[in-house]
């Protein structure tokens, strides 16, 4: 039998290192060697996570073997981030990082100095892979040690217009508006999250420019690959613990509309069909999905439909932020690097009702 991937995970203690337990430990091929977390070290994860606590593990202040791990997964906010991965590398050059936070997904330093300050280890910024598996498999190599894990919101919106952007029947001006749980903020307390602020509400926030934009803009110009994709996105924070879903829109062009005026609905759906056939973590679905359709799931469903009066195409699309936007993904990608079928250990459905 061949022997298992090793995997360690820092910053345990938060919600996108605790899901990626709570994952980690269904795969068939991976063992968890050491869980980093350092406002619970030497404790039981249990007492930070009640829910893992059948399990056993404990937390350690700082990985101790980490060039025996096959990948070390970062759930860490961006800086800190960097500042680890850079740490790893001169302890264990061989092993793979994937990391969870921003880091490493803006190719332009500049670009992410802008939105995030300065970049911690900026020397590491060529080698990153962005870790969108169903768009940039391809770019995958022998030598490639390092996954910037796309974020939530990217992830949701980019993979519902995609399709569109590729075959060119867009224009490249698009609009996202899109919601969120609140554990896309993280596990810190903070006013805005709080029961009594925003249960029974939702709000509207990042109007000043949201530091997702540039990423879903990256993706969406590296599709486009003619002219660069103008994105004017919003993002609305839901009284939701997990789940995101994003309304994407952008004008039809004239002439995909005259040739498909019989039923361009059922063209448009033709169209995304083909474009994601073999995918199995992207369903194209028949009617407006649901986050609770993905919840707990690693599934982006999407219903892309056509607005005739306004010849806009219009994409729902909804995913689990946690899952398909942070630990399933990146679980997803340690599949891909290490030649295993994408899906292992990530087949759970979406829990429901
Ligand atoms: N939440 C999501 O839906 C989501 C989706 C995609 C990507 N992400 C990204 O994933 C990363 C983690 O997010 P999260 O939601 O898991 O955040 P979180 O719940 O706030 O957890 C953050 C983790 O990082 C640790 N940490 C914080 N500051 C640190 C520092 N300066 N040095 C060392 N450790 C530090 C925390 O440790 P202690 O608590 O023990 O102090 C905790 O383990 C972020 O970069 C986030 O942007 C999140």
């Amino acid at each position: 039998m061949e022997s298992k991937i090793k995997v360690s995970i820092v910053g345990v203690t938060g919600y996108t290192g605790s899901e990626l337990v709570r994952l980690l430990v269904r795969h068939p091929q991976v063992e968890l060697l050491e869980l980093e977390g350092r406002s619970a070290a030497g404790q039981p994860l249990g007492n930070v996570f009640p829910h893992l606590a059948p399990l056993g593990l404990s937390v350690k202040e700082k990985l101790e073997r980490p060039a025996e791990a096959d990948f070390i997964f970062l759930g860490l906010p961006h800086h800190a981030s960097a500042e680890r991965a850079a740490e790893i590398f001169e302890q264990a050059p061989n092993t793979r990082i994937i990391d969870l936070s921003a880091d490493f997904r803006l190719r332009d330093r500049t670009t992410y100095e802008k939105w995030y300050g300065e970049h911690h280890a900026p020397y590491l910024l060529p080698e990153a892979l962005y870790g969108l598996p169903e768009l940039y498999r391809k770019q995958v190599t022998a030598n490639t040690r390092l996954v910037a894990n796309p974020g939530c919101y990217p992830t949701c919106s980019s993979l519902a217009l995609a399709p569109a952007l590729s075959e060119k029947i867009i224009e490249p001006y698009v609009v996202i508006n899109a919601l969120s749980g609140t554990s896309g903020a993280g596990r810190g307390l903070k006013q805005n999250l709080h029961y009594s602020e925003m249960h029974d509400s939702a709000s509207a926030y990042g109007l000043e420019g949201h530091r997702h934009a540039p990423e879903i803009t990256q993706i969406l110009t590296d599709v486009n690959q003619q002219a660069k994709v103008t994105v004017s996105f919003t993002p609305h924070l839901m009284p939701l613990a997990r789940g995101m879903l994003a309304t994407c829109s952008a004008r039809l062009s004239p002439e995909w509309l005259a040739q498909y005026s019989a039923n361009p609905n059922a063209a448009i759906r033709t169209l995304y069909s083909n474009f994601y056939a073999g995918e199995q973590f992207v369903r194209i679905v028949t009617t407006p999905p649901t986050t609770k359709e993905v919840f707990g799931s690693n599934y982006c469903f999407l219903y892309p439909t056509v607005d005739i009066e306004a010849g806009r195409l219009v994409v729902i699309s909804v995913i689990d932020n946690l899952v398909k936007g942070a630990a399933g993904q990146a679980i997803q990608n340690m599949n891909l690097l290490s030649g295993l079928p994408e899906s292992l250990g990530l087949e759970a459905l979406g829990i429901y009702p």
